[in-house]
């Protein structure tokens, strides 16, 4: 009796210790080529940010440890979003929790007028709205917008930017429209 049933445990306990090893590899090898692969909008969540800032058409990023954020998209587009959003084709900023900051390359039309956005952030904690910032001014925008990730369509834009040489004209343009 004692002979008969000792090496099943055991046998049991084996079978036991070998398919906890298995389900042990096969979950971080499950979980490793997913943080390898992190896309940007994985990223954006992780931030507090909703991940449909960046359209569809990524195609590289990196983020280093300071929040140094450069995204490459396929070529410069827009999205139409409350305001019609214009990507090109390399955008640069900050990313820290709640807000990415120091953008370049994202421009918002309102009246006719292309704005640089400088900043995009959202409350602490998350409520319902998103903010993209021109200089000091805010608006405020719906969130649920951001929460799909949209596709670009290339643009021909028409309209410039006012660029930093009337940065006075800006300012006031910006008071004014913005
Ligand atoms: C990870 O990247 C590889 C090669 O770039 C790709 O084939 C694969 O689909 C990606 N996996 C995920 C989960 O995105
Ligand atoms: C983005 O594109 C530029 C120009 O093609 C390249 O130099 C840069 O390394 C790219 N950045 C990333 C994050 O892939």
């Amino acid at each position: 009796m004692e002979c008969s049933s000792s090496p099943l445990p055991l046998f049991l306990l084996l079978l036991l210790s070998l398919s906890l090893s298995i389900s042990a590899t096969s979950a971080t090898s499950a979980e490793s080529p997913s943080s390898g692969n992190t896309t940007i909008y994985d990223i954006l969540p992780k931030y507090g940010l909703p991940p449909g800032i960046f359209p569809d058409t990524v195609t590289s990023f990196s983020l280093s440890e300071d929040g140094a954020l450069s995204v490459n998209l396929s070529g410069p587009c827009q999205v139409e979003f409350d305001y019609l959003v214009s990507f090109d084709a390399t955008i640069t900023g900050v990313l820290r929790y709640g807000v990415l900051d120091c953008l370049k390359g994202i421009q918002a039309r309102r009246f006719l007028i292309w704005f640089d956005i400088d900043r995009i952030k959202v409350d602490l904690p998350p409520t319902n709205y998103i903010y993209f910032d021109v200089g000091w001014i805010t608006r405020k925008l719906g969130v649920d917008q951001f929460l799909t990730i949209h596709s670009c369509k290339s643009s021909c834009r028409v309209s410039r930017t006012i660029n930093g040489a009337f940065q006075w004209a800006k300012d006031f343009v910006t008071d004014l429209f913005w």
